[in-house]
């Protein structure tokens, strides 16, 4: 078991997809099982997106109670990648509760190190397939048709949490709330710290040689 840690825009979602592309292990992504649930129009994605769309973290025990639901299906059997849980400390505790039930240790917590600059500067210019959820960005990672992804032809959107008000809160969440995690996983030694400003290649190349050398599956 993999986690991905770090602050919104960090490439958390982007490095996550690759990886596990890579081990063939899954990507799973809260924000976007959220998104998915809001799109669908159902009443957890209701309930989430009043949370979402302000920048707030949607409550412990209901991300907690899916993650626990989508960990125990049998595609997670090899390993998987989270990416954006744990948030908090309860949350930590909720996995560290999981890993425990389901016999699968926590191997490694990555820390994605980017600054306020750069994630303002990646959020502003950051676009999503309505879609697929493929990620891009309009001056790092263009589509070769504006507004058209790259994969499936599906719409590219902004998302309604990337409006410099909500980022902004976002960060200020992230500061208070998941900040002290980095103390937490690197007193259980868990923690590795990676420089996620450099190319989304390189940075792979960089996160395969730690999940060889943890065995991270
Ligand atoms: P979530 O979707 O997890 O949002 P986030 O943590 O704010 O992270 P982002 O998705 O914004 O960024 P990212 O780090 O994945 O960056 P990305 O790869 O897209 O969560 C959304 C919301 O859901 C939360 O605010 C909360 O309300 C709720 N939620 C989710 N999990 C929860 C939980 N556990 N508890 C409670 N609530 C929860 O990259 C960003 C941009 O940069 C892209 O355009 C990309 O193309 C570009 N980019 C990436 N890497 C590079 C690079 N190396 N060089 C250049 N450009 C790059």
């Amino acid at each position: 078991m993999f986690v991905f840690l770090g602050p919104p825009g960090a490439g958390k979602g982007t490095l996550a997809k690759r990886l596990s592309e890579v081990l063939h292990i899954p990507h799973i992504s809260t924000g976007d099982i959220f998104r998915e649930e809001m799109a669908k129009g159902t009443a957890l994605g209701k309930l989430a997106k009043q949370y979402i769309d302000k920048g707030d973290l949607v409550p412990d025990s209901i991300v907690s109670e899916i993650v626990k639901g989508r960990l125990s299906q049998k595609d997670c059997e090899k390993g998987f990648i989270l990416d954006g849980f744990p948030r908090t400390l309860q949350q930590a505790e909720a996995l560290e509760e999981m890993s425990n039930e389901l016999h699968r240790p926590l191997k490694a917590v990555v820390n994605l190190q980017v600054s306020e600059e750069e994630i303002i500067r990646r959020l502003s210019g950051r676009r999503i397939c309505r879609n697929c959820g493929a990620i891009f960005h309009i001056v790092n990672m263009p589509p070769k048709k504006e507004g058209i992804c790259d994969f499936c032809g599906g719409e590219l959107y902004q998302r309604e949490d990337d409006t410099p008000e909500a980022i902004r809160h976002r960060l200020q969440v992230y500061h208070q709330q998941t900040e002290p995690l980095i103390r937490l996983y690197k007193e259980k030694g868990l923690l590795v710290d990676i420089n996620a400003e450099r190319p989304i290649e390189e940075t792979i190349q960089h996160l395969v040689k730690i999940a060889e050398g943890n065995d991270l599956h």
